[in-house]
């Protein structure tokens, strides 16, 4: 796995190299290449290897989806969001340079990710699908609807079924977009089972998230224990507390293991990225 994880920032180095000069570029340089765990490009990529393929003629498509999510942590670390000053431990991007220039990384990461799947030679058609459901997942319908209601109910209580649509759409639409596009491209007949396996992962994922903000080190989190409160956001830990979050976790994982036993794949590659996740402290 750290090996893929260096795979996938040289390539994420070399992608960045056709960018001019300047303080944007060097502000894109340091959020996407600072230490995150790659995990969308490295499930986009397990997916891909448990169908036997290789994945090389791909990296640029997890390397689109790791500009997308790093983009969306500029952004969301800003003042007008969560007003953040630590992400992968290092200051945020807006700290390290200032307000515009992390503005404007952040839409020049998003931008890139456009150019860099276009410029792919891979089959026209597949590029197309690929595209239209990777930009509907970050889109206005997808992560950015999700971050909008985030932030609506800060400072308001939102039920449990409010709750799961904030998480299914700001984490869980990307971390299953990464899952559903290896499906688009090794077993579309596999679709409906990564999206599936997809959304209940990353409903999983965001509440360890919201767990960890309580009970995380901030040295192995690499950003700010207690963001969540100080934002009065709507959790699960606030809504269900610390044991009942983490039952919920378990139980999403269970489906997770049900729906990737029912697909005729490396099944032990999958669950050893899946373990990763359910054990992470970061
Ligand atoms: C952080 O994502 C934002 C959430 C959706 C919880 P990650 O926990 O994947 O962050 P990095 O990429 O490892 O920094
Ligand atoms: C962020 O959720 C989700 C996106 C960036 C789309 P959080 O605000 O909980 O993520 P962290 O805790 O800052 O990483
Ligand atoms: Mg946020
Ligand atoms: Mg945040
Ligand atoms: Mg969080």
């Amino acid at each position: 796995m750290d090996q893929l994880k260096e795979e996938i920032n040289q390539q994420l180095l070399k992608l960045l190299s056709s960018v001019k000069e300047g303080k944007v570029k060097e502000a894109m340089t340091y959020s996407l290449l600072a230490p995150g765990k790659r995990l969308r490009p490295l499930l986009f990529i397990y997916v891909l290897k448990a169908y036997q393929m290789d994945y090389h003629a791909y990296l640029d498509i997890a390397c689109a989806i790791e500009m997308i999510h790093t983009y969306s942590l500029i952004h969301d670390d800003l003042p007008g969001m969560d007003n953040d000053d630590l992400r992968r431990g290092r200051p945020t991007c807006h700290k390290q340079f200032d307000e515009a220039t992390a503005i404007l990384a952040g839409d020049a990461l998003l931008n890139l990710s456009v150019n860099t799947i276009l410029n792919m030679s891979i089959d026209n058609d597949l590029k197309v699908a690929i595209m239209t459901r990777l930009y509907e997942a970050s889109g206005v319908n997808g992560m950015i609807y999700g971050q909008q209601q985030d932030l609506a109910f800060e400072n308001q209580n939102a039920s449990l079924q409010q709750l799961q649509d904030i998480h299914h759409h700001k984490t869980g639409e990307l971390i299953a977009v990464s899952m559903q596009l290896a499906a688009l491209i090794a077993k579309k007949d596999d679709y409906q089972y990564w999206t599936q396996i997809g959304f209940d992962l990353g409903l999983a994922f965001q509440i360890q998230d919201d767990i960890l903000d309580v009970v995380g080190e901030e040295e192995k989190l690499g950003k700010k224990v207690g963001s969540d409160l100080d934002n009065h956001k709507s959790t699960y830990v606030t809504l269900l507390g610390i044991e009942e979050s983490q039952k919920k976790v378990e139980e999403l994982f269970q489906n997770c293991y049900e729906n990737v036993y029912s697909m005729r794949i490396n099944h032990g590659l999958i669950l050893q990225i899946l373990t990763v996740i359910l054990k992470r402290v970061n």
